[in-house]
């Protein structure tokens, strides 16, 4: 994974504080990038930048909620101001509760979606215009195949989020066109605090289903960003990346 060199790169990532998050900021801080962790846990965040810095990374908690515009914009503007650019934004915020069809409320379900999907379009908006005036930039969205084919265990609100998130990556990369390039990296089931709960009989029969015979790992997921992240993918836009051990094949 380290023989991608992002060296003077900067980027913000969100949900970092653990889980995928925290292994995405890992690989591309180990690559060279400036990376802010940008998360609803402080506490956690803070953990995960003391960890990191051990490592001799370059990075920085902070502390925002992706649904809220305001919060966005301003740790958009500061980051820009220290770093003077921000080269990578990687979308991958998110909250899957495991709600039955019927029990969902419209709370639950505008909560879900505000996180999920309006979070993505808020922090591409708020870092768009500085990519722009770059004239470089990379959009990187974590979905899920629950968004492709129907979740398996989660709810459908998380579902109709992660779908959406691929209808608005393949939007912006089309706008955004050629300067900055706007990819999905879709993982089936990953080893993270959002699936450590999950009953064990209904983990076993996803992992029947998945021809690699196991879950993914936060690191897999990773290693997808890291590769989108880097100059080899820049002929590559508006593309989902499928990381699931051959879950679903398309
Ligand atoms: N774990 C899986 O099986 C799986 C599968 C497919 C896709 N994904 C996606 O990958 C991403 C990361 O998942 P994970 O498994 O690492 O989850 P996780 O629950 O372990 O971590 C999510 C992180 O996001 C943060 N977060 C939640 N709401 C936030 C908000 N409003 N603003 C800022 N930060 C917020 C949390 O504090 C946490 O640190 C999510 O988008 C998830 O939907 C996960």
């Amino acid at each position: 994974m380290n023989q991608v060199h992002l060296s003077g790169k900067t980027a913000l990532v969100t949900g970092a504080a653990r889980g995928i998050g925290y292994e995405i900021s890992r690989a591309l801080a180990l690559a060279g990038v400036k990376v802010g962790l940008v998360d609803l846990n402080v506490d956690e965040a803070n953990q995960a930048a003391a960890l990191l810095s051990g490592e001799g990374c370059l990075v920085q908690a902070i502390h925002a909620d992706v649904s809220d515009e305001t919060q966005i914009k301003e740790i958009v503007e500061q980051a820009a101001l220290r770093w003077g650019r921000v080269d990578i934004l990687v979308n991958n915020a998110g909250i899957c509760p495991m709600t039955p069809l019927l029990e969902i409320t419209p709370i639950e379900w505008d909560r879900v979606l505000a996180i999920n999907l309006k979070g993505v379009f808020l922090c591409s908006q708020a870092v768009i215009p500085i990519m722009q005036r770059q004239r470089s930039g990379k959009i990187i969205n974590i979905a899920s195949s629950a968004g492709q084919m129907g979740g398996i265990a989660v709810g459908v609100h998380y579902s109709a989020s992660k779908a959406g998130i691929l209808g608005l990556t393949k939007s912006l990369a089309r706008i955004l066109a050629p300067d900055i390039q706007v990819n999905a990296v879709s993982p089936g089931t990953t080893e993270s605090e959002m699936t450590r709960g999950w009953d064990d009989g209904a983990v076993q029969n996803i992992i029947r289903q998945i021809p690699a015979g196991r879950l993914g790992r936060p690191g897999d997921t990773a290693a997808a960003v890291l590769f989108l992240a880097s100059e080899q993918a820049s002929f590559i836009t508006g593309q989902t990346i499928n990381v699931n051990g051959g879950l679903l094949m398309v």
